[in-house]
């Protein structure tokens, strides 16, 4: 049965509540709210999409990931995301990789998954949060600490996160470097949001394929130049155990390089909005900080998870129909577009008590789903940003005392649609 073939349909709609398209740069709860007093399926008429944002529905969801439900960058002939060929796709995507994790489906990518998740081992993480992340997080307090003042998104967050996953890989960790690759990063991710736009704009295009170039060229040379996989660095990891990463013998430079690319895509920009995200709860809750510094580590631990329940970056996740199905008894045709709403979830409260507090203290602190509804394409590198989320609010608690939103300046507003933070937060200590 095709869409158009559907009979009217009795499922509820978004129609006068606008659309989750219209939720960009405002907070969004009040809308989310409304979505779930309609139903647990609801169909954004203007999306030509059904949001899904009952938290049992969403784990539902999650069990039947890749069997019926196609991952948004996952390659499909009959419509090709942009309009642009395989070829295309796949360059622009993973460097020319066929091996990529994105672009992957069935055992291919399920093995390559379960490598990614038995890559980050806590002792491994534990030796880069000494020796890496707290280090990165006290220099750049080293200069800011004293001035009692400041916009924590671009002068500590934009800064910190970025530079701990350059250096965690392998890839230099210096300011210059570092941002020049978030800006091409920037370029196509502009130029990705347009992926289900049947006419992108050409000079988004433009600008993303040179950026995606020139990209390649300054991971190049790091890529290669750890080719003999001795050192503790991630790169020398993914070579030194290739064959294993990718199932097979049969991997080229490229296929490591694209392996590079996934996880500084996945790693810098996630990482970063979630940092100003917990600042933002941080400045919000004063009394959390004491309590978080007399809880010590176990309470930096659940103020994490409670950050990433309430402000995931990532606030839903788009998957297609591969076949007729239903939702809670709404039917769902092949090719249909369903959105889990992953942050609406998180203050269910069907399923948490008290949703909108933090509570470091919750029973099932990681049962969110920030790092993706489960099944197999779930973050891999959820173990890594968790240590790093929480050695830098320990860094941030020891060096920024009294820390609050300067009431003088402009406040923070809740940014973006897909990917989205608080910013700006000028803020005070001390
Ligand atoms: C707070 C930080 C992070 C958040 C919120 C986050 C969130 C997510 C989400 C929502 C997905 C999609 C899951 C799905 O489609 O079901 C994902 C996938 C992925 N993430 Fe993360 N992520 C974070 C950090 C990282 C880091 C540090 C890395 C690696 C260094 C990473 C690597 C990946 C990869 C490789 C995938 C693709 C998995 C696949 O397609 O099978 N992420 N992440």
């Amino acid at each position: 049965m095709s869409s158009a073939e559907r009979e009217a349909p009795t499922v509820p709609t978004t129609a006068e509540l606008g659309s989750l398209a219209d939720t960009a740069d405002v907070e969004p709860w009040g809308f989310y709210e409304q979505v779930r007093e309609k139903g647990d399926v609801v169909l954004d008429e203007r999306l030509n999409a059904y949001l899904v944002s009952n938290y049992d529905l969403l784990r539902a969801m999650g069990r039947a990931d890749d069997a019926l439900w196609k991952a948004a960058f996952v390659p499909d002939d009959e419509n090709p995301p942009f309009g642009l060929t395989r070829v295309e796709f796949t360059w622009f995507m993973a460097f020319g990789s066929s091996q990529n994790l994105a672009l992957l489906e069935g055992e291919p990518h399920d093995h390559q998954h379960r490598w990614w998740m038995k890559a980050f081992s806590p002792r491994l993480l534990a030796h880069w949060g000494e020796t890496l992340i707290a280090p990165i997080a006290n220099e750049i307090l080293d200069d800011l600490a004293p001035r009692g003042r400041g916009e924590l998104c671009a002068e500590f967050a934009d800064e910190v996160a970025p530079r701990v996953i350059a250096a965690v890989m392998g890839l230099p960790s210096d300011r210059e470097w570092v941002s020049r690759l978030l800006s091409l990063q920037a370029s196509r991710l502009a130029y990705k949001q347009q992926q289900a736009d049947p006419s992108p704009d050409p000079e988004l295009r433009r600008v993303a394929f040179e950026g995606t170039q020139e990209m390649i060229e300054m991971l190049e040379p790091h890529v290669m130049s750890r080719r003999s996989g001795e050192g503790d660095d991630f790169i020398s990891m993914v070579w030194r155990d290739a064959p294993n990463v990718f199932g097979t013998d049969a991997y080229e430079d490229v296929d490591v390089a694209s392996v590079v690319l996934m996880a500084w895509e996945g790693g810098s920009g996630t990482t970063m909005y979630s940092t100003a995200n917990g600042l933002y709860i941080l400045m919000t809750h004063p009394q959390l900080q004491e309590r978080l510094r007399e809880g010590g580590r176990p309470a930096i631990k659940g103020f994490v998870e409670e950050t990433l329940r309430l402000y995931g970056p990532v606030v839903f996740r788009p998957r297609t129909a591969k076949a007729d199905t239903t939702l809670d008894g709404v039917p769902i045709c092949k090719g249909d577009q369903v959105i889990a709403m992953t942050v609406s979830a998180g203050t269910d409260p069907g399923h948490y008590s008290c949703p909108y507090d933090v509570d470091v203290e919750r029973p099932s602190p990681r049962d969110h789903f920030a790092f993706g509804v489960g099944g197999n394409r779930v973050c891999p590198g959820q173990g890594l940003a968790r240590v790093e989320l929480e050695e830098i609010a320990d860094v941030v608690l020891r060096r920024l005392p009294n820390l609050r939103l300067d009431p003088e300046a402009e406040p923070a507003r809740y940014r973006e649609l897909l990917m989205r933070r608080w910013e700006p937060l000028w803020s005070l200590w001390g």
